[in-house]
């Protein structure tokens, strides 16, 4: 049966029919640009700087100012491939050696007013450097709320800023970069290059920092440089610090103290260094990059050495070794614990804040035991008996 449609509705239907033609282009445009993303995400990107670069676009209008322009893309060495055994070395032992000449990468995330203008930045008494990948956030949080808040104690000032670089998945970071564009945006202490956030690159994270001090801080007094699974017990360390005389004009580099140890050669460890990387079978002494303080004169100093040395993959280790060029070395302090203290938290009866209100610092803290830590040491009317003596002189 044909009804004859009047003329406003046959309108109606021509409407309609735009509509849904419009809808239906909007949705494939929609869907389009959708494929376009998701393909994108997708895409096996080269490795190297380059995925860690595109995603970027978003951080960048909240530095404060332009970001560098991205420095030549850094090449990989495709010499070491033919070095013999390299092919038998485990993938991210390769990826160090093909780009370990690679040291420029651009600040993404920048906090240029951290230690006020460079004149000035002598009024900086403790810089917290805490190295940090993008996907930590808790602790990030935890450590902002408790050690790491930036506060004056003993009338000195306390600031804090984490290192981080780009995790290698391309999803992952487009996500973790606009989640540390907004903690730089809301807490003002994220520092974060355009290079691949992974363990043998922590000495490239290191080496980008005291560039950034040169720049940035230059004559803050002390540095405490760390991971962010560490309880760190700044009312201590200021006091202690105050106690260092020169403040931080002088050498001091303290922290656990390790010497007398090489390269371990088993390939399963996670410290496994191949003769490719190193033949030497010795390491300088160094202290465990858990945890280390370090003045201002003695950051510096790593800083000249840095510039012409090699990168070694081991971060710690590294500091170590500019030291040793720099003829300076590192000394003990029996405040700075990286092995064998745990909060007991299974019972909260064991838990003794006395043992920690001795110490400066204490590796591997999860951030609910840091917030527990924070507190207990803080109790008012705390009474503890004995006194340990924490600094042994070098
Ligand atoms: C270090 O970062 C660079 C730049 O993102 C990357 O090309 C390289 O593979 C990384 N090295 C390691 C050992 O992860
Ligand atoms: C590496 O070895 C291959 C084959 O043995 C050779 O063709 C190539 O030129 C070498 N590359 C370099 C950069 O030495
Ligand atoms: C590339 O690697 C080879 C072999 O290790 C080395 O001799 C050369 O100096 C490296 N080139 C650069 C630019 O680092």
């Amino acid at each position: 049966m044909y009804l004859a449609p009047d003329a406003s509705f046959q309108g109606e239907m021509a409407r309609g029919w735009r509509y849904r033609v419009e809808a239906a282009v909007l949705s494939l445009a929609g869907l389009i640009g959708l494929v376009f993303l998701l393909h994108r995400d997708d895409a096996p990107s080269s490795r190297g700087s380059r995925e860690a670069k595109e995603p970027f676009a978003s951080a960048s209008p909240l530095t404060m100012e332009a970001p560098r322009p991205t420095a030549a893309e850094c090449r990989e060495n495709s010499t070491v491939a033919n070095l013999t055994g390299f092919a038998e070395l485990p993938g991210h032992i390769q990826d160090f050696l093909r780009y370990k000449h690679c040291r420029d990468f651009p600040l993404l995330l920048d906090v240029p007013e951290k230690c006020g203008d460079p004149q000035s930045s002598h009024l900086v008494f403790l810089l917290l450097a805490i190295k940090s990948s993008p996907g930590n956030y808790e602790r990030r949080e935890v450590i902002r709320k408790t050690w790491g808040q930036e506060r004056t104690v003993a009338g000195v000032h306390i600031r804090r800023v984490f290192l981080s670089g780009v995790v290698a998945n391309a999803r992952e970071a487009r996500k973790l970069n606009h989640l540390l564009a907004m903690e730089a945006a809301e807490h003002r202490d994220i520092l974060q290059w355009g290079f691949q956030d992974s363990f043998f690159n922590l000495t490239l994270k290191q080496s980008l920092f005291h560039a950034w001090l040169d720049a940035r801080c230059p004559s803050v007094r002390f540095v405490l440089n760390g991971d962010d699974d560490v309880f760190a017990h700044t009312d201590n360390m200021v006091h202690y610090l105050l106690g260092v005389p020169g403040a931080g004009d002088r050498h001091l580099f303290v922290g656990h103290l390790i010497s007398h140890v090489g390269p371990i050669r088993e390939k399963w460890s996670k410290y496994y260094v191949p003769e490719l990387v190193t033949a030497s079978k010795s390491y300088p002494p160094y202290c465990g990059g858990g945890g280390l303080l370090m003045s201002g004169f003695t950051s510096r100093a790593i800083y000249q050495a840095s510039l012409d040395l090699e990168l070694f993959p081991i971060d710690d280790v590294y500091l170590g070794m500019c030291l040793q060029k720099a003829g300076l070395a590192p000394a003990a302090h029996g405040g700075i614990r990286m092995v064998g203290v745990r909060v007991p938290s299974s019972t909260l009866d064991s838990f003794d804040p006395c043992y920690y209100k001795e110490l400066l610092l204490v590796h591997r803290f999860v951030p609910y035991e840091m917030l527990l830590m924070w507190r207990a040491v803080h109790q008012r009317g705390l009474v503890c008996g004995k006194k340990l003596e924490v600094y042994q002189s070098p």
